[in-house]
């Protein structure tokens, strides 16, 4: 679905969309010091009114340093310094939190790395106007990647096509981590109980706000693979992601079965 196709689909709902508050960037960080210039200098030119929030796990490679130093020229430019390495999940749990508190009315996620081009921001905010939550999509028609191994494509791929089925979501891309969100959305997904750590938060998030029947819009997005340092996929991250989906996916469709034997039942909220 591309950017036009989303307010168009809204409209058909019958939804009205409030107008869309002031956006921070929140970019996850862990030893992305040379990127972590780049990255804020880009979103500050592609999106001027937006303020950026570095979110860094305590980086022994200084990014954090780097990102202070950023932070202490520009008043639109802060960090969240977290104790250690926690996840990407919960780097962004606690980004999320910062932002709402500090009256943020769109709340982005942004990988630190160049994959998520800040250029192609202005469109995601632009959908987000007919949406409640806008994804930045490789695997809709007009999205693609460049430079990425096949192994790594073959591996996104798949996620995304194992988490659609179990969890019969209505996307393309599922672990993607190029977002948009209204804060009310994120403010209904309760966020309070989301236990994911690794890249399958992304899936989680995606799952709740499907199932909570917000508005969600794929746009086209390219995804450059990094220049700079490396990624921090693991094989803790793919299995997390593994028994994670499979749980849930499972646990949707036993309380599916429950509701339909009990006389009048009706499948339970996730
Ligand atoms: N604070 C913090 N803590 N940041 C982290 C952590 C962590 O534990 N782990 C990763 N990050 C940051 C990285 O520094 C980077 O900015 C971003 O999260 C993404 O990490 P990468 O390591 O570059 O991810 P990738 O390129 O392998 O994975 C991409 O594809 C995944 C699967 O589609 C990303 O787009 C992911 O968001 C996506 O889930
Ligand atoms: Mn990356």
């Amino acid at each position: 679905m591309n950017d036009g196709d989303g307010a168009l689909a809204a409209q058909a709902q019958g939804r009205k969309f409030g107008p869309l508050g002031t956006a921070l960037v929140i970019i996850p960080t862990y030893n992305e010091a040379e990127n972590i210039k780049s990255i804020v200098g880009r979103v500050r030119k592609s999106v001027p009114e937006a303020h950026v929030l570095v979110a860094d796990d305590n980086s022994p490679d200084g990014t954090g340093k780097l990102a202070d130093e950023l932070a202490a020229e520009d008043e639109q430019v802060q960090v969240l310094h977290r104790k250690g390495k926690e996840g990407l999940g919960a780097a962004y749990l606690a980004g999320f939190r910062w932002g709402i508190d500090n009256g943020y009315g769109v709340l982005v996620e942004m990988d630190a790395d160049g994959s998520h081009r800040p250029e192609e921001l202005p469109r995601l905010l632009t959908a987000l106007k007919g949406a409640d939550l806008v994804l930045g999509s490789r695997w809709v028609p007009g999205g693609r990647v460049v430079n990425w191994p096949k192994s790594r494509e073959f591996i996104s791929r798949g996620g995304s096509l194992y988490s659609r089925v179990a969890l019969d979501l209505p996307l393309r891309d599922i672990t993607g981590g190029y977002r948009a969100f209204r804060r009310e959305t994120l403010e209904g997904l309760g966020l309070d109980d989301v236990a994911s750590q690794g890249y399958c938060f992304q899936v989680d998030l995606a799952r709740r706000a499907v199932k909570a029947g917000y508005h969600v819009v794929e746009v086209p997005i390219t995804f450059v693979e990094r220049e700079h340092g490396d990624s921090k996929m693991s094989r803790d991250i793919l299995v997390e992601a593994l028994w994670r989906v499979t749980t849930w996916g499972v646990g949707e469709r036993v309380a599916k079965l429950r509701g339909r034997g009990r006389p009048g039942g009706k499948p339970s909220q996730p």
